[in-house]
């Protein structure tokens, strides 16, 4: 759906956090940081991970504040560099002595043609590679939290995605549009395979669509897209409804032996038949273990 159900009845829960961590990626601003707001007020430890520490440390008072739960911290994560993941990943294995709840949230959209630090195409870098990494960088420390979940925002956007394995760095031709959805499309099918290998670790996967939401990804839009945006704009979320589905999957008990499956308006929904595609799941997870020079088995 793409504007959200608009006559189904809000999902809330009472489930609290207390004793449980959690990592959230792009939290200061947007989905990310209403999710940690909400997970504050369920009494989790936050870890708000961001590459921009002075807009970090505005966020972190407003989390705090707004939560009134001091133990809410921030730490630097540049998910467009291997360097800052490595560094960030082995700060929360040094420091923290368990992650239950590893939400990644942050993304950029339709942005013109960059690359990151490590030469991936930014939006496949960040959104999938960068995330893949840090997921395997941290996955020890989630092993030994269980019950544990890892959370992927992934977007409708994914419908109309598909995984170009000969070009995904789109060096030979750039569409900033299809680059987002092969990077949305990426998330689920990484949910897939990574549900696959932790079958009976007592961890389990989740990607989601959050709705068309309020924030700042939509900062790349060009004038005519823009205008849309703002007419479409009464039947859009605001931040706090669009990080429902988020808390759902990092709280409901409900589906707390599911894994691997999508979500939308904070119940399981349907993906594209590409994203349930097993095969292309298993080459994205070669091909991304290959780029970034790791072995997850
Ligand atoms: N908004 C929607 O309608 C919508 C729809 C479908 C899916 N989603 C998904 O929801 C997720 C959250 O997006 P949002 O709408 O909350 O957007 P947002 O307000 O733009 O937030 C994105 C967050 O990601 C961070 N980020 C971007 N590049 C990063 C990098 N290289 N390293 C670390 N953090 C980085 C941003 O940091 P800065 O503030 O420093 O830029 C920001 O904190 C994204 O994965 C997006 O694809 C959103």
């Amino acid at each position: 759906m793409p504007f959200g159900n608009l006559f189904r009845r809000a999902w809330s829960s009472e489930a609290r956090l207390d004793d449980k961590t959690v990592v959230i990626t792009g939290a200061n601003t947007g989905i990310g940081k209403e999710t940690a707001l909400d997970l504050a007020k369920r009494g989790a430890r936050i870890v708000m991970a961001c590459r921009d520490m002075e807009k970090a440390e505005v966020a972190l008072k407003e989390v705090t504040e707004g939560s009134g739960n001091q133990n809410v911290v921030i730490k630097k994560l540049d998910l467009s560099d291997t360097k800052s993941i490595r560094e960030f990943a082995e700060t929360i294995n040094k420091e923290e002595p368990k992650l239950n709840i590893l939400i990644n949230n942050a993304g950029v959209m339709v942005c013109p043609y960059g690359k990151t630090a490590d030469g991936f195409e930014m939006q496949i870098g960040v959104n999938h590679m960068g995330h893949f990494l840090l997921t395997h960088l941290l996955i020890d420390l989630i092993k030994r939290s269980t019950p544990a979940r890892i959370i992927n925002v992934s977007s409708m956007a994914h419908t109309w995605g598909t995984i170009n394995l000969d070009d995904i760095n789109s060096e030979k031709s750039y569409d900033k549009i299809k680059a987002y959805n092969q990077s949305k499309l990426a998330n689920i099918l990484f949910t897939r395979s990574l549900a696959k290998k932790l079958q009976g670790t007592g961890v389990t996967t989740y990607s989601l669509h959050p709705g068309v939401v309020q924030t700042d990804l939509w900062r790349h839009l060009n004038g005519p897209q823009a205008v849309i945006m703002k007419i479409v704009s009464p039947f859009t979320k605001t931040s706090a409804k669009g990080a429902q589905t988020t808390i759902y999957c990092a709280v409901a008990p409900e589906i707390e032996t599911e894994s691997g499956g999508y979500y939308s308006d904070c119940a399981p929904a349907s993906c594209s038949q590409a994203a349930s595609d097993e095969d292309m799941a298993q080459k994205l997870w070669e091909l991304s273990c290959q780029m970034l020079s790791v072995s997850w088995d």
